[in-house]
């Protein structure tokens, strides 16, 4: 049984932030935020605009161009960070607006890898027999969580969501292989301590001391994130008996531009054959990759046949590839 991406969508907030916009919240530049990280920009959810709002958005548009009606899902699998509450799942909201009344519907939570784990869940699903119709969704309003008096982490991130459908399919473009690694060591580098069970939202220590925010250790998780992204990456290819020079195009995490050139430098891939979209968006976590993979395929750059390789890392740490044989 293959399994094949039968439709891809995405939905972003209308409102832009600029880093213009930025130097009058924090002390940064465009100079800065540029040089380091290549986002110029990044979309910001406005009041009444929540994660299940984009989801659901990106998930119809998945579905439209995969011509599947909600009642033919089987498996909605929602990645995320940033739901709309700790319970119920936000996948169950998304069902409930997209009336998808057939469907099993959870979250994931593996942080910016979140969206290959759930590929990786949904191919297993298909494969065995258990689903033949799966809504894979990754999506985030990271905007509710950054800290807006911390330069050091509100510059790089951004809202937004992205879907695929996958389908089971005896011939057609499929997914040839979905790895997915966990190193735990190092799970306080990347992290929002408060609002769970250490840190109660409830408490006002958790409000005082900013502890609902984002924290990140960045110097050290730019260097995890270079090796493991390679590895994942040299897993896909190793495993499919594959060689950089075969891959069409690499859909990285959009996290900076300074790790996804440092990750395909290290792989051999020019400039030419890696898709980039963080200069618009910042770094959206799990929606990063299926909103890249939507965009590069509503904008004509996938050709049938081609070998398309999708790495991700993120906090927990998280990372993550998938082959996909377009
Ligand atoms: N504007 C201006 N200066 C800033 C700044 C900002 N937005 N953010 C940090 N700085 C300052 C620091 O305070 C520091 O100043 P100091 O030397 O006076 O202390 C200086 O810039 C250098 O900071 P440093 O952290 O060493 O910069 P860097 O080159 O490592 O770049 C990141 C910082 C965050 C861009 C980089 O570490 C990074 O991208 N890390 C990975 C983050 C990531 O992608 N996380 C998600 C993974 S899924």
């Amino acid at each position: 049984m293959n399994v094949r991406i039968t439709g891809t969508g995405s939905a972003l907030p209308g409102k832009i932030l600029t880093n213009a916009e930025l130097e009058r919240l924090v002390d940064t530049s465009d100079e800065w935020i540029t040089t380091r990280t290549g986002i110029k920009e990044r979309r910001i959810a406005i009041e009444g605009e929540y994660t299940s709002t984009f989801a659901a958005e990106a998930g119809r548009r998945a579905m439209a161009m995969a011509g599947v009606n909600p009642e033919e899902i089987d498996l909605i699998i929602l990645g995320t960070v940033t739901p709309d509450f700790p319970f119920p799942s936000t996948a169950c909201i998304v069902q409930d607006i997209l009336g998808a009344t057939n469907a099993t519907a959870f979250d994931l939570s593996a942080a910016c890898s979140g969206f290959l784990y759930g590929m990786s869940i949904a191919e297993k699903y298909i494969c065995s027999g258990a689903a033949r119709k799966v809504l894979v969704i990754g999506a985030e309003v990271l905007s509710r969580i950054v800290d807006w008096q911390d330069r050091n982490t509100c510059v790089l991130f951004g809202d937004g969501a992205g879907a695929v459908v996958l389908e089971g399919s005896e011939g057609g473009h499929s997914i040839l292989s979905t790895h997915t690694f966990t190193n735990g060591a190092f799970w306080n580098l990347l992290y929002q301590p408060g609002c769970g069970s250490r840190n109660p939202a409830t408490d006002s220590r958790t409000i005082d001391e900013r502890l609902t925010f984002i924290k990140m250790e960045g110097n050290d998780v730019f260097k995890h994130a270079v090796r493991a992204m390679e590895e994942a990456a040299l897993t896909a290819l190793d495993t499919n008996g594959l060689l950089p020079s075969d891959i069409s195009l690499l859909i990285p995490h959009q996290a900076n531009r300074r790790i996804i050139d440092a990750t395909a430098k290290r792989l051999g891939l020019g400039t030419d054959r890696v898709f980039t979209n963080l200069h618009r968006y910042g770094n959206t976590s799990s929606a990063s990759i299926p909103i890249s993979l939507d965009e590069a395929h509503r904008q004509g750059v996938l050709t049938s046949g081609d070998k398309l390789l999708l790495v991700a890392f993120g906090g927990g740490f998280t990372y993550a590839s998938a082959l996909v044989n377009w």
